[in-house]
């Protein structure tokens, strides 16, 4: 009680030896919160600035003289900056820093397998749906949340946009697009492990409906790996309205809330509601 009184005058005793550490502690993670978001777009700006692949490119560990001259897009006065943006990576794991060759004293940055999802020409890469995500379309609503939890708005992107986030995509087709193509991005490496991983629970099946099955990359991979199964692929009608079915899939418009396809088996992957 009397620390209590003393912590509203903002008394320094608040502060003894036993409670010293535990404060520190806990003002660290404060600032932990309140910094998260720097790993975000450190992230998102190494992708702008094509680190990954430059890195990549290169073949081998690149010093951080050897990475600047690679950048062709940097401001000359800013390369002393990118020091402290790859220190951050290195960091939370995205590079690693290793000796440049055999012989060799110098150190230089690599790639790790976090970061070896974020190139271009891999066919697992996650960078389309990285770039989605922290799309300020997709960031602005988490500005709103708590004025959402004070509305009557179904979600904090409704808060932000003035509508629920899939009409959002039926009314732009760039964006629309954007965030499809994000979504197929993430699918592919889970799809592939999955269908490796548990084919006994697809096998013998006629018929399967992927609902909310987006421009068909799950759907796809499960057609081309059980050729006897007909795959729907059942999104908004503005999703599958150019697609073209092919083989054993094929595509169907309409709101799962009203109906859906008939079929052996139903796949929901992610969810379907966005509570952003
Ligand atoms: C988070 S994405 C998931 C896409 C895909 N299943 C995947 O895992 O990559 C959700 C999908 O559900 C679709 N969707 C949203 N509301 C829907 C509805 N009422 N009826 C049918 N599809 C809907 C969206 O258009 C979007 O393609």
């Amino acid at each position: 009680m009397e620390r209590l009184r003393s912590f509203t005058h903002l008394n320094i005793d608040l502060v003894d030896e036993e409670n010293a550490t535990e404060l520190l502690h806990a003002q660290a993670h404060v600032w932990n919160h309140i910094f998260s978001f720097i790993n975000s777009w450190s992230l998102k700006c190494a992708i702008q600035l094509g680190i990954p692949d430059t890195i990549h490119s290169y073949g081998k560990p690149i010093t951080l003289s050897q990475l600047i001259s690679s950048l062709p897009h940097l401001h000359p006065k800013k390369t002393t900056h990118l020091y402290r943006l790859m220190r951050i990576l290195v960091h939370s794991g995205f590079f690693s820093i290793q000796k440049t060759g055999k012989n060799d004293e110098e150190e230089g940055y690599a790639l790790t397998d976090a970061s070896k999802l974020l190139l271009k020409d891999n066919p697992f890469s996650v960078t389309p749906f990285l770039m989605s995500m922290l799309d300020p379309i997709l960031t602005q609503p988490w500005n709103q949340l708590s004025t959402w939890f004070q509305n009557d708005k179904l979600t904090p992107f409704d808060t932000a946009h003035g509508m629920p986030f899939w009409e959002y995509g039926g009314h732009d087709t760039n964006i629309g697009n954007f965030f499809n193509d994000a979504m197929a991005s993430d699918a592919r490496l889970v799809t592939a492990v999955g269908i490796d991983k548990c084919k006994d629970v697809f096998e013998g099946l006629e018929s399967l409906v992927d609902v909310g099955g987006g421009t068909g990359t799950v759907a796809k991979a499960i057609a081309n790996a059980f050729p006897n199964t007909e795959c729907t692929v059942f999104d908004l009608p503005h999703v599958v309205a150019d697609l073209q079915g092919a083989n054993n899939v094929k595509y169907v418009g309409g709101d799962m809330f009203e109906a859906v396809p008939p079929a052996d088996a139903i796949l929901l992957k992610v969810k379907l509601t966005r509570h952003i």
